[in-house]
Parts: structure tokens; C-alpha cells; sequence
């Protein structure tokens, strides 16, 4: 969507994956969906160092709202939840120099049962500018798909029409299971970002399925990333139960690779400093936000899907590139990926270690990488050595 926004993918805190559909106040004050939560995030992405890396967004998700619209048809955020109401959470957040996402349903209903936009569209999205909101997020739950390539652009006009930036989340082709079908060209023209596959859990495993999905569905959805549309392959879980140090690398080092959305979602108060420093790994978040915001692929591997390569072009004419290992078994192993599997065209190549922050050296035709299994990779920064004659 060409409305001046996510040049680069936007990066942030969203409350879904680790805090659901929590507005149990009275027995879990500390982890209910409530303003306090989400200005405490607010404060740390602040206050620890998250904003200085880019983290901008603080992302509300489902269920923070009552469970009928008012008498006046207008959307009531859960008084318990929000005693001062959205637009005064969304001032505390914007002083802190942030800004405030929130979430909507195109359907009759959200995804949890509360009200949806259908038939309210304008209504609604002039309420979320009206409280500050910079950021929609919309599911598509309780409608008929078929309605989805009227419904989503409607809503990507009335959002233009509030002369408000607002960053627009689509989930439209999340829900379209052929994929052949899916009109990427009109929801790239009409959103910021789109979901397009299932939603992340706490574990590895789906970490590495959702890897495994856009690495064979690449050749579809990499073309219509870039600067103003992201495809999303949803939010970070590093910091939360599900991922070992390694597997936590690989997950921030993939969604770099595809120009994901960084979208954290787990708990500030509480991460360790390897998670953190993950997460503020600012040479990997340089690859996520390169400027020419072209999508990596994954360009090479092997029969027994044990281990993958894949290649990022940057603006400044070098490569990200990581070397995945997915296998289970036992110990650290070798792997070379010749610069030919990584589709680099040069005989040799300063490389430079990511996660290690480390300068290599040159490197000739190839690189050789030890990694442990289930999960682990290495992330390279490549930059071609041009041949003088
Ligand atoms: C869907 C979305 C999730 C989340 C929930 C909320 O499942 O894909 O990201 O927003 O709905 O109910």
C-alpha cells in the first residue's frame, strides 16, 4: 500500500502470541490485556533499548473490547481493561515518542467473539483516529472469504480518507487456502502488510514450519515484497518458552532474511540478556530493514531437507546469507555452500559473522560453517570482491 508507510518493515511488540485473549484482571493482574501492560511494554521498549534499535510499534491485538458495541453503535474498549480508555493510553505512548496499534475483524465478528467492523467501517476506523491509533490490524474471522477483495480495500479507503497515517495489517490471504488464488497484487496494492499463513505458537515447531512454508512458497510471495508491503510471517517468540539460544538465532535471523514485520510478543519485564541481546542484534535488524527491501529466497536444499541456504540482496550490492541446519541428530557438523548454491556471482568475498560480529576474512567460492543440529544457523553478511583486470 503506496500511503507513505512501512518504507522498511515495521518493528514492535503485538500481545497475541504470549498473552491470547487474557482479561482476567482480578486473578492475573501482572499478564492481563490491560493498559497497564501495554504501557509497561511501552516503557521498556523505551527505557531498555528496543526503541533505539527500531522497535516502534505497541501492538493491541483481539479482545479488548466489550462484548456489544454501545447504544450509539460505537465500539467500547473493556472498561476493566482500559478504565481511561484507548485514546488516553494512546497519548502516554506517543510521548514516549512510540506509536499505538490496534486490531479489528472485517467479519461480523473477531476471531475471539467480539464485534466486528462489517457494516461499520467508516464508523470505526474514523473512532481509532480519533483516539491516535497509527496501526490497524485486521483478521478475518466470521466472513465469507469471497468478500474479502471488497471488504479489505474498503477499509483501506476509509483509512485514507481520515488523512491519519495509519499502517494496514491485512490476515486476507491467511485465510485463502488455495494458493493459487490468492490475489497478492491487489492486497499488496491495498495493505502494509499481510499474514499469509498460519498463526505462530510457542515452539520450534512451528517456527520452523512457518520457515519451511515461505521457503517453498517463496517464488509467489517474494515478488510483491517491498518498500510499503511486507508479506508476514507473524510475530517473533524469542524471550518466550518455545526456543532454545540457537533456534531463538535462526527465528530472528529468518525473519531478517524475509523482511518480516518485527514484531515481538512475550514478556519485557522478564527476558534474559542473550534473548535481548537477539532481539537488538542491530546487524541482523540492518538486514530485516535493508532499503531496497527485497525479500531473501531460500536458493539451495539438500535432498533430505537437513539443511537450507538462503540469500538476501542488499542496497548496498552485498548478501545476507544463512546457512540453516534442521536435522536432529547428535553432534556439530561441517557444511559448505559454495557461492554458486548461494547464487553470488564472485569468485571470492569478504564475510562477516552476524551473530558473532566478527570479520572472517576473504573467503574464495565457498564457505564452511560449523553448525549443531535442530536449528541452528549461521548469518553472513557478503560483500563480493570485484575482480580488477
Ligand atoms: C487470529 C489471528 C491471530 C490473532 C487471533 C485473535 O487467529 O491470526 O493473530 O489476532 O485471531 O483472536
Amino acid at each position: 500500500l503506496d500511503n507513505g508507510l512501512a518504507r522498511t518493515p515495521p518493528m514492535g511488540w503485538l500481545n497475541w502470541e504470549r498473552y491470547r485473549c487474557n482479561t482476567d484482571c482480578k486473578n492475573d493482574p501482572a499478564n492481563c490485556i490491560s493498559a497497564d501492560l501495554f504501557l509497561e511494554m511501552a516503557k521498556l521498549m523505551k527505557y531498555e533499548g528496543y526503541a533505539d534499535v527500531g522497535y516502534e510499534y505497541v501492538n493491541i491485538d483481539d479482545c479488548w473490547m466489550e462484548r456489544e458495541r454501545g447504544a450509539d453503535g460505537k465500539l467500547v474498549p473493556n472498561p476493566e481493561l482500559f478504565p481511561e480508555g484507548i485514546a488516553a493510553l494512546a497519548d502516554a505512548i506517543h510521548s514516549m515518542g512510540l506509536k499505538i496499534g490496534i486490531y479489528e475483524d472485517y467479519g461480523t465478528k473477531t476471531c475471539g467473539g467480539y464485534p466486528g467492523t462489517k457494516d461499520h467501517i467508516e464508523d470505526d476506523v474514523n473512532l481509532f483516529a480519533s483516539w491516535g491509533i497509527d496501526s490497524l490490524k485486521l483478521d478475518g474471522c466470521y466472513c465469507n472469504t469471497s468478500e474479502f477483495s471488497t471488504g479489505y480495500p474498503a477499509v483501506t479507503k476509509a483509512l485514507n480518507a481520515t488523512g491519519r497515517p495509519i499502517l494496514y495489517s491485512c490476515s486476507w490471504p491467511a485465510y485463502l487456502h488455495d494458493k493459487d488464488k490468492v490475489p497478492y497484487g491487489d492486497i499488496a496494492e491495498n495493505c502494509n502488510l499481510w499474514r499469509n499463513y498460519a498463526d505462530i505458537q510457542d515452539s520450534w515447531d512451528s517456527v520452523q514450519n512457518i520457515i519451511n512454508w515461505f521457503g517453498d512458497n517463496h517464488g509467489d510471495l517474494a515478488s510483491y515484497a517491498g518498500p510499503g508491503n511486507w508479506n508476514d510471517p507473524d510475530m517473533l517468540i524469542i524471550g518466550d518458552y518455545g526456543l532454545s539460544f540457537e533456534q531463538s538465532q535462526t527465528q530472528m535471523a529468518m525473519w531478517a532474511m524475509m523482511a518480516a514485520p518485527l514484531y515481538m510478543s512475550n514478556d519485557l519485564r522478564t527476558l534474559r540478556q542473550w534473548q535481548k541481546d537477539i532481539l537488538m542484534n542491530q546487524e541482523v535488524i540492518a538486514v530485516d530493514q535493508d532499503p531496497l527491501g527485497k525479500q531473501g529466497l531460500r536458493v539451495f536444499q539438500d535432498p533430505k531437507k537437513h539443511y537450507e541456504y538462503w540469500t538476501r540482496e542488499l542496497a548496498d550490492g552485498t548478501y545476507a546469507v544463512v546457512m540453516y541446519r534442521r536435522d536432529t541428530s547428535g553432534l556439530p557438523r561441517s557444511y559448505t555452500a559454495t557461492f554458486a548454491q548461494l547464487k553470488i556471482d564472485a569468485k571470492s568475498a569478504y564475510v562477516r559473522d552476524l551473530f558473532r560480529h566478527m570479520d572472517l576474512g576473504v573467503y574464495t567460492d565457498q564457505i564452511t560453517a560449523t553448525l549443531p543440529p535442530s536449528g541452528s544457523c549461521k548469518m553472513f553478511k557478503v560483500t563480493p570482491i570485484k575482480e580488477e583486470f
